[in-house]
């Protein structure tokens, strides 16, 4: 009994000078391990009178109970001196500035075309789209341009080969259109998208630029419903203070035709390089649409009529943010892109 009860005094001591979890394991494996003090005081039971073995035992219990609780208690002493030394010694400051990750925004193209797509949703218009290597058919032949016609000269299109070529405007979703759409009039869809010619790019040409085909096709459409469209699109764009003109103007589509000029941004009417000096920029071309046009897509073009008209995205762009040249529409400069944030 006595040696029981010194078992657990020395224990107990080894368990309080431990001073870190490998000591304490050491002392674990002493004490109670399998062939530890406790367990070897434990087989000496089978010696004794069996009048003294439940006192014994119930000793030993004890004294096993008691190193037990005594070396959780370390443990989780020891551990909290363990997470203390690794927080003094990893510690960080967070009361330092975090690191900021740049957030993108919208390309301002992007950001004008989904508010023009907009303007036309709310008037019930469906946005529809087209392949940006076309047929011949449907960029030309479809939209009444005959073959001698100069829009197909080797210099101002692209070609694939003979029959394909990258379309030169979105007049080709609008004949695409008026096919597939033949025999389930009214039409109202705009059609945006990336269209290609050979020109020398410049302050206000590129060789890709962007246009947004607006069509409706209907009974009794007219001329006024395209005005009063037109009028409204001008105002939802650009407000009450740019001017805008209507000229008359000739497209192989249309009949009549008109040429829509806002007031110019940069120089306000006076002239400067981005309008050439004339103090208008053009951003759309649009009419009736020819009869024969409608006629090829297989709509009678005695019963039905109606508008259709094409924008330049990128004019619109540079209009409503003052940009002064249609090139950082493409070089990517992250500087000016990032004028376009929404957000800091
Ligand atoms: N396709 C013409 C162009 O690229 C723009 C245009 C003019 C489209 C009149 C139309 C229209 O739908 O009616 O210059």
């Amino acid at each position: 009994m006595k040696e029981i009860t010194d078992v657990k005094e020395a224990g107990l001591a080894a368990i309080e000078r431990s001073n870190d979890l490998n000591e304490l394991t050491q002392v674990r494996n002493e004490y109670l391990s399998k062939k530890g003090l406790v367990a070897s005081l434990m087989s000496g039971m089978k010696d004794l009178d069996a009048s003294l073995r439940p006192a014994f035992g119930a000793l030993i219990n004890d004294c096993k109970e008691e190193l037990e609780k005594a070396l959780k208690q370390k443990q989780e002493a020891l551990t909290l001196v363990a997470l203390q030394e690794k927080m003094a010694k990893d510690w960080i400051d967070i009361s330092l500035p975090a690191t900021k990750f740049p957030v993108g925004n919208l390309h301002p193209l992007t950001l004008v075309q989904q508010e023009i797509e907009d303007i036309f949703r709310s008037m019930g218009y469906r946005v529809v789209e087209g392949p940006e290597v076309e047929l011949d058919l449907y960029n030309f032949e479809r939209a009444n341009i005959p073959a001698d016609h100069p829009a197909r000269d080797m210099q101002d299109t692209f070609y694939v080969d003979s029959k394909w070529l990258l379309r030169t405007h979105t007049t080709a979703i609008q004949t695409r259109t008026l096919e597939k759409s033949a025999d389930s009039l009214p039409i109202k869809v705009v059609c945006p998208g990336k269209v290609y010619r050979r020109d020398d790019d410049d302050a206000t040409h590129s060789h890709q630029f962007t246009q947004i085909e607006g069509l409706v096709v209907g009974e009794n459409i007219t001329l006024a419903d395209l005005k009063g469209t037109l009028q409204l699109l001008a105002k939802s764009m650009f407000g009450e203070q740019r001017i805008i003109r209507f000229r008359p103007s000739y497209f192989q589509f249309t009949e009549p035709s008109v040429e829509v000029d806002v007031s110019c941004h940069i120089c306000n009417g006076k002239g400067c390089n981005v309008c050439k000096g004339s103090g208008w920029i053009e951003i759309l071309g649009a009419g009736m649409v020819h009869p024969h046009v409608l006629d090829m897509a297989g709509i009678d073009g005695t019963k039905y009529t109606g508008f259709a008209f094409g924008l330049g995205v990128e004019r619109v762009a540079m209009l409503k943010y003052g940009i002064d040249d249609i090139r950082h529409c493409y070089t990517n400069d992250a500087r000016f892109l990032s004028l376009f944030k929404r957000f800091e």
